[in-house]
């Protein structure tokens, strides 16, 4: 967290003036961005042709991902709540088994060929995008720690900071004791998972915050 944004997350969580005006407004979240996180190990290396919003399936093979599919929309928005159009949403996870189609992945769990893994999806013009994909799997790390289901996200556009963080989804047990989020504030923790979706069944609501450059 650099200092702007330390000072930025410090007037909000005293409530000063401008976390009254920030409440009043009915945005908790104005002012803040989405926190950043480590890349991890598992950034494709492997170009491949298909990109798409749907992760469920993988041209040219007629099976279908393995796993609880779901599907996750959100919008790309700037500090003062302004949608951003053409934002490049870069993102990869794990299949629903835990494992990365990547070859420095140690996870003995299977691949599945017919999981697309990584998908390169553009804002729209409300800033809003979407996927379908399956539920990440928990995987061991080592050291006795499995990390909660997550997505890693590459969020970038001209004119502003590239942000790296994950995604994680609500009511996982694991999020309360994993060794990445538990460093964050519980205020950034709340930037960090998911909203499920109240009228929608396996749908979940995720807003990227991101800084002008
Ligand atoms: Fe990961």
């Amino acid at each position: 967290m650099n200092r702007r944004r330390f000072l930025k997350a410090g007037a909000l969580g005293s409530l000063g003036v401008a976390g009254q005006a920030i409440a009043s407004n009915g945005n908790l979240t104005l002012g803040l961005q989405t926190p950043t996180e480590i890349e991890g190990p598992f950034y494709p290396l492997i170009a491949q042709q298909d990109t798409d919003f749907d992760l469920t399936k993988v041209k040219g093979r007629k099976a279908k991902a393995l796993g609880q599919h779901i599907v996750i929309h959100g919008v790309v928005i700037d500090t003062e709540d302004n949608p951003i159009e053409g934002a490049t949403v870069d993102l990869w996870q794990a299949n629903a088994a835990g494992r990365y189609s990547h070859p420095h992945d140690p996870n003995p769990a299977p691949v599945d060929d017919n999981f697309q893994g990584w998908a390169i999806v553009p804002s729209g013009r409300n800033g809003e995008f979407r996927f379908s994909t399956v539920f990440p799997g928990i995987y061991p790390v080592g050291g006795g720690w499995s990390r909660p289901p997550h997505i890693h996200f590459k969020v970038t556009k001209k004119g502003y900071i590239e942000l790296t963080t994950q995604m994680y989804f609500p009511e996982q047990p694991l999020n309360k004791i994993d060794r990445l989020l538990q460093r964050k504030s519980k205020e950034e923790q709340k930037l960090m998972i998911a909203e499920k979706s109240s009228d929608k069944p396996n749908t979940f609501y995720y807003r990227i915050i991101v800084e002008k450059a």
